[in-house]
This record gives structure tokens, sequence and C-alpha cells, in this order.
């Protein structure tokens, strides 16, 4: 069993695009700007925009915070999306998910500019990637296909089977295995929540992708011999005992499971940290695609 290293993976990447940051300023270019919404006080989601504004940093870019409270309209929330729109000075940016509830996500969402879009979460985005035209594409996709070919591992006309079927993960995950891509030209099968006799379909799987949300779910006795095994599942279990009153799980049962795969993701440190990185290429892309 080899690990596929995503924290590793995350930081070489980082270092890639902090090294193409210096070469831009060094240039006298203006260097990428990412903007961030957040709406609301949710704990998971000011860890991660918290880490996103520090991944900046860290690699040269300006970034910008848009902390705006609970009780947010929804009119008001769109008036600082078509500011951010405008803005000349931002490359791009995300609305942290979820938002509070009086809030239509979706009428959010559809208001973005695809060309800021660097969470790929625009339908625009969505059918270009589909199409295999430019698009962003959505961060935790994008850095499972990253991990598959940094870490060269086989996936032409090979078995995916995606277990999941979200439109930020599991559906477009599914239509990237199937492109004609270096991770890609694969088999795929998308099961889902309704699927019936899900261990049979699992158990085909020479690469399989866990997106479920459910902790622990995938036994070794669900699982191939030799199989590559991506584990996509963040689920913060209580516990007592660890100084953060949480732990993080992912959907697959890694003890049991690793000793049978061929390569796996660990959680933490498997997809979440490439999600990171990845929007940080998003990021440097919208840079270069939008360049006056
Ligand atoms: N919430 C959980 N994951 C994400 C993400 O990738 N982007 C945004 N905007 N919100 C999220």
């Amino acid at each position: 069993m080899k690990l596929l290293d995503g924290k590793a993976t995350a930081q070489h990447l980082k270092e890639e695009v902090k090294a193409h940051v210096s070469e831009m300023k060094q240039r006298g270019e203006r260097v990428p700007h990412l903007a961030a919404v957040l709406v609301g006080n949710d704990g998971a989601s000011l860890t991660y925009v918290g880490s996103k504004v520090r991944s900046c940093e860290y690699v040269g870019f300006e970034s910008t915070l848009i902390q705006l409270p609970e009780d947010t309209t929804e009119a008001a929330l769109l008036e600082q999306v078509d500011a951010l729109n405008a803005d000349p000075a931002i490359d791009g940016y995300i609305v942290q998910l979820p938002l509070p509830k009086h809030i239509d996500a979706e009428k959010v969402l559809l208001a973005v500019a695809p060309h800021k879009d660097v969470d790929g979460f625009h339908p625009t985005n969505f059918g270009r990637m589909a199409l295999e035209l430019e698009a962003f594409i959505p961060a935790t996709p994008y850095g499972i296909i990253e991990l598959l070919e940094r870490y060269e591992i086989p996936t032409s006309g090979k078995h995916c089977v995606v277990v999941g079927r979200s439109a930020i993960v599991g559906r477009p995950i599914s239509i990237l295995m199937s492109q004609k891509r270096t991770a890609g030209n694969a088999t795929v099968t998308v099961a889902h929540s309704r699927t019936e006799n899900l261990e049979a379909l699992t158990r085909q799987a020479d690469i399989l992708i866990m997106a479920l949300g459910i902790p622990d779910y995938l036994k070794s006795d669900m699982v191939k011999p030799g199989a590559v095994v991506i584990d996509v599942g963040i689920t913060r279990v209580p516990d007592a005992n660890h100084p953060k009153g949480y732990v993080i799980k992912g959907d697959v049962d890694f003890d049991a499971v690793a000793p049978k795969a061929s390569y796996i993701t660990p959680v933490p440190g498997g997809v979440g940290p490439m999600t990171i990185a990845m929007l940080l290429k998003n990021t440097l892309l919208a840079r270069m695609w939008n360049a006056n």
C-alpha cells in the first residue's frame, strides 16, 4: 500500500504557485487577488476560509476576507457579489458555503461572474468543464485529478466507481474521469444513496472515489485487492478525548481498507489539502486568463 500524500503534494503545488507569483512580481505585474465572502459564524467555514486566506499569503497572493453577519439579507449579499464582479482589482472570489437558510444559495452562485468563479460552481463553468473547454474546475475534483496525475496512477480503461453525486464533487469527478485526459479515459460508474447492492459495485472498482459523507462507511470486504481508494469524506465526529471536541473522519475505514489498497488517501492529509492548493491554482489561472 502506498499513501497518496495530499499534504505533501499540496505543498509542492503551493511552491510552484509561489515561484510563479514571484516571477510575476519580478516582471512588475500585479499579483493574483482572491476574495472570500463568509456569511455567519459556522465553525467549519471559519476554519476553511482562514486556511484559504493564510495560503494566499504564503504564495504571495493578495487576499480579502469579507465577513458578513448571519442576518445579512439575500439582497445585501447579492450587492456584495455585484461589487466583486465589478472590482477590477479582484481576479477571483468565492462565496463560502453553506449560506444561512434564509439565503437562496443557488441564486447567489448564479450571480457570480463566471470569469471570477474560481470555485467552478457556476453553470457556465460546469458546462464548459463537461464540454472539455477552458473552465474553472471545482477544487475538490481538480485536486483528485492532480493527485492521480502526480502519482502517475494508470486510469485509462480502468473501472472508476464514484460513490456520491453532489454537484461539487461526485458529479464533476465522474465527468472528469471519463474524459480524454492523463487522469481520465476511465469507465465510470456513479453510485449514490439509492444504488442497490452498492458493495457489488465497489468491489469491481479499480479506482474507488468515496464522496458520501458517512464516516468509516467503506469496509475492507467492499474493496477489490489492489484498488486505488480516494476518500473525499470530511465529517466532524464528536470526540471528548480530543482537545477540539471532535475528530475528522473520512468515508473509508482506513485501518481496515489500507492493507488491501494499492494506493489510498488518508483523512486528514489527503484530498482536503489538495482542495486549497487547487483554489490557489484556479486563482492564478483567473489572473492569467483575465489579464488585460
Ligand atoms: N464549502 C465547502 N467546500 C467549499 C468550497 O470548495 N467552496 C466554497 N465556496 N464553499 C465550500
